[in-house]
């Protein structure tokens, strides 16, 4: 486990640790309402799929137990908060998820009173956020098979506790493998343009004295050129039925280095990261960002003043994807049949 809280519920208020200003500062931010929880997601106060849906619902939880008192306009409110918090991001599917599953206790418990109904949101809000870390554990016990001794694992973006509820997809294999006694060492990749890699996946890992160097993404293709990989592990936004993977933007050029050098290419997600009702990859939405993240570095500008595109996804064919690491088992290709096989 890790050793920082990324989310929780106390004293009715959200709190959770502000990713944005890792790992200079430790600071956590405490969310009285929903709009507040919505504003760390789209600024990334919190990010990473699985701890964005604990938000999401922690979100709804909040919009729930403020509008009790408002008997009448009680199910109004409630839908208007699932749309301010599924507006937040477009990417990661775990947020429509976790929204959707808010909204089945709303539907289930219609004749109840809002006090009631509010209260049955904030538990389930937080049996999300606790499932969350049983999910990546067992995912870890599940990808620690791929990885052998003495190994080294290259990641990218922070699929870590910080992008969970605090064990990690990616870095959940990686802390299984550590706890099976692998002996593994890690490369992270410092994930321009806003460095989740070097910011926070070399934090925490460092935190948790897991041996860890830090790249940058440009140099990934002579790192594994030298014999320095063994395997790439990374976690993923949304995964459409065919296996294509969206992840952060970068996880392509890494999968067909991979493929090129022939170090296997690993996914880890949990089951809700799949998204059964988006047949192939290229119907997955790519968030834009704000291009001042490529252009500045903090209020410092860094590039020439000319057209920027930030797409901060990227889509993997299912082709270049190894193995599917999930709480429930090791999926291989073709992904068609054997992501479908998860639904019978
Ligand atoms: O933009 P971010 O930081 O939210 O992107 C995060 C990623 O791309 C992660 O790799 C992904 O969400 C998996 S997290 C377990």
């Amino acid at each position: 486990m890790s050793s920082f809280k990324t989310i929780e519920w106390k004293d009715g208020k959200v709190v959770m640790i502000d990713q944005r200003r890792l790992p200079g500062e430790e600071v956590y931010v405490e969310c009285s309402s929903y709009e507040d929880v919505a504003k760390c997601i789209k600024e990334m106060v919190i990010r990473g799929a699985p701890a964005i849906g604990v938000a999401a619902a922690m979100g709804i939880a909040l919009g729930a137990v403020d509008s009790a008192q408002n008997k009448e306009g009680f199910f109004e409110s409630l839908k208007e908060v699932s749309e301010v918090i599924s507006k937040t991001r477009p990417t990661a599917v775990n947020l429509f998820w976790a929204v959707k599953r808010m909204n089945g206790v709303i539907e289930s418990n219609r004749d109840k009173s809002p006090t009631e109904i509010s209260g049955l949101l904030v538990e389930e809000a937080k049996n999300i956020c606790e499932e969350d870390i049983q999910i990546c554990k067992d995912l870890g016990k599940n990808g620690s098979k791929l990885i052998t001794t003495g190994m080294s694992v290259m990641t990218h973006c922070n699929a870590g506790g910080l992008a969970t509820a605090g064990y990690g997809t990616a870095l959940g294999v990686i802390r299984a493998a550590v706890k099976d006694g692998k002996g593994i060492k890690v490369i992270a990749n410092e994930t321009r343009p806003i460095l989740q890699g070097a910011r926070l996946t070399a934090w925490e890992l460092e935190r948790d004295g897991i041996p860890v160097t830090l790249i940058t993404d440009s140099m990934a293709g002579y790192v594994m050129s030298k014999g320095m990989v063994d395997a790439v592990v990374v976690g993923a936004d949304r995964i459409a039925a065919n296996g294509d993977v969206a992840n952060k933007i970068g996880t392509y050029s890494l999968s067909i280095l991979a493929k090129s050098h022939r170090i296997p290419f690993y996914v880890a997600a949990p089951v809700s990261t799949i998204d059964f009702g988006c047949p192939t990859g290229d119907l997955i939405p790519i968030e834009q960002r704000d291009v001042k993240e490529v252009t500045h570095i903090g209020d410092k500008r860094i590039a020439a003043d000319v057209d920027v595109f930030n797409p901060a996804f990227d889509i993997t064919p299912a082709e270049n994807v190894d193995a599917i690491i999930t709480e429930i088992g090791v999926y291989e290709k073709p992904y068609e049949e054997s992501l479908a096989s998860m639904n019978q």
